[in-house]
């Protein structure tokens, strides 16, 4: 049995049909209430699935299907590089770094109505959906501004007497980071021998951090929905554990920073259990000048002296302005020297070889920090990384490992876990690495050792192999000394008044000289 469908069908009401489904389609290519033009300021609210809210803010100026203008995330200001609006959909391409064009930010996503509705997308990561709605920028408005002590010296908390050593999160993981994954690198940590060799610290770099619960004290998001319970995880396997935060409102993620609660996090951070905090400026130039830096950092440095908890200080404002003068009067037991690394050569090579200047300001409870190890991320050759693992050492920066522990192959362990190295790396004298010849692209450094002896670093920046000379001269001595190749773990005899070596490119011969009695 049919049924009936109450009247015929008629041709004309096929064509109306048709008409309407036509339409249909074009509003859903072109909504009806789709503004014909997005130029103005946009403010766009992403919950980012953790229980935070992701803010950015858009200054759009179209012209034909073209929009150009600017983007605000994360407390960073940023040039849209491509941009359109065609048929209600909007695509904007943000570049976050300009040594670094893969590193973006996509929005795309259709008007409605008044808004906008956008997916963010990080790199090749999904971010955020979220909503656009016209504003102003007082939506920027910074929070009132809070004041800020005189300066006075914070006394030395007694710790990183050795320049610090461990892994962190941000290198390998970034926004990726969370609870399971912190836990299995403690416990590969323990496992692999890294432990054994000296590796200490877990830490935990930004996205931890959740909303203020009603005492306005943090909480760990999503991610991490127990963090004294990690903190104990962590130091069962015999390890001691970091965190990280901003003196802004919003850290370098957009996360909430510690801003007008830093003694009350201190006190959070050590209830939990936490051993080490980095504290990160980003946000903070929404509130300050880069001249208050040291008082901004003293607060924290002094809120964290006084929770009673040994907690390792860093510093991380990428050294501007002459942080290893004032880094260690803020409390500072590490401070970063340069702008982020990144797995690559050029990223390395610039901040490592940029801090032979500063090198002398290092001492014990106190160091420079030319960034986090990349070694094993996979962006550069073994050669690559011998020379970014020799060079940290000789400037004894920190040594956090940035790779991920549990998949780690012999090459890379044997590179992070060269004991030699890591020995000048931890000597425990004031002695600092000098550069004692350099001959674009050729660089050979020395540091004193205990015991009369050098570790000296050939290095070739360039792009073949080439001969390299130490002359005994260079360090003061003379006659015949013993030489011992660190990566070969190698005694190669002893030399008469020079080593001479072949280096490869983008790669380093690092060697001990010890003094055999004979010559001076
Ligand atoms: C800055 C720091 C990085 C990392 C990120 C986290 O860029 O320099 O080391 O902590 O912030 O957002």
């Amino acid at each position: 049995m049919t049924r009936s469908l109450g009247r015929p069908i008629d041709p004309h009401g096929l064509g109306k049909l048709a008409m309407l489904l036509f339409a249909a389609l074009l509003a859903g290519a072109m909504p009806a209430a789709a503004p014909s033009d997005v130029s103005g300021f946009w403010v766009l609210s992403a919950p980012t699935g953790d229980g935070n809210l992701m803010k950015t803010f858009l200054d759009l100026n179209q012209s034909g299907d073209q929009v150009s203008g600017t983007a605000w995330i994360r407390s960073s200001k940023f040039t849209i590089r491509e941009g359109s609006y065609r048929w209600g959909r909007l695509h904007l391409n943000v570049g976050l770094s300009t040594r670094h064009p893969e590193h973006f930010v996509c929005y795309d996503g259709t008007a409605d109505g008044g808004k906008l509705s956008l997916t963010i997308h990080e790199w090749d990561l999904p971010l955020a959906v979220g909503t656009a709605e016209r504003g102003t920028p007082d939506a920027m408005a910074p929070p009132v501004r809070l004041p800020l002590p005189t300066l006075h010296d914070v006394a030395d908390n007694g710790l990183a007497r050795t320049p610090p050593m461990g892994w962190n999160s941000w290198n390998k993981f970034a926004n990726r980071v969370d609870d399971v994954t912190v836990r299995t690198m403690a416990d590969a940590m323990a496992a692999s021998g890294m432990k054994d060799v000296g590796y200490t610290y877990i830490n935990i770099d930004d996205t931890w951090e959740g909303p203020r619960d009603a005492n306005r004290n943090i909480t760990g998001n999503r991610k991490f929905p127990n963090m004294k319970g990690l903190a104990d995880y962590v130091h069962s396997k015999g390890l001691k554990i970091g965190i990280y935060s901003s003196p802004g409102p919003e850290t370098c993620g957009g996360y909430p920073g510690s801003y007008g609660h830093e003694v009350q996090d201190a006190k959070t951070y050590a209830a939990w259990g936490f051993d080490y905090l980095k504290y990160d400026w980003c946000g903070a130039n929404r509130i300050y000048q880069t001249s208050e830096m040291p008082a901004v950092y003293q607060k924290m440095g002094d809120a964290l002296l006084s929770t009673g908890r040994p907690i390792i200080f860093s510093i991380c404002q990428f050294g501007s302005p002459d942080v290893w003068v004032w880094g260690p009067r803020a409390g500072g037991n590490l401070w970063r020297t340069t702008a982020d690394i990144e797995d690559t050569w050029k990223t390395m090579d610039a901040n490592g070889f940029s801090q032979f200047v500063i090198a002398p300001y290092a001492r014990a409870g106190h160091w420079n920090d030319p960034d986090m190890l990349e070694i094993g991320n996979g962006g550069m050759t073994a050669d690559e990384y011998r020379v970014h693992m020799s060079l940290w050492s000789l400037l004894a920066a920190p040594l956090l490992a940035g790779n991920d522990l549990r998949t780690m192959t012999e090459e890379t362990r044997s590179i992070l876990m060269n004991k030699e190295v890591i020995a000048i790396d931890q000597t425990p004298t004031a002695s600092y690495v000098k550069k004692i010849s350099e001959q674009e692209p050729l660089v050979v450094a020395a540091r004193p050792l205990l015991r009369q002896r050098w570790a000296v670093g050939l290095f070739n920046r360039g792009d073949a192999v080439a001969k390299m000379t130490v002359t005994w001269k260079q360090l003061g001595w003379r006659g015949k000394q013993q030489v011992r190749d660190l990566w070969a773990h190698k005694d190669l005899g002893c030399f008469t008044d020079q080593f001479t070596a072949a280096v490869p490119s983008h790669g380093v011969v690092l060697i001990t000289i010890s003094h055999s009695g004979r010559g001076s």
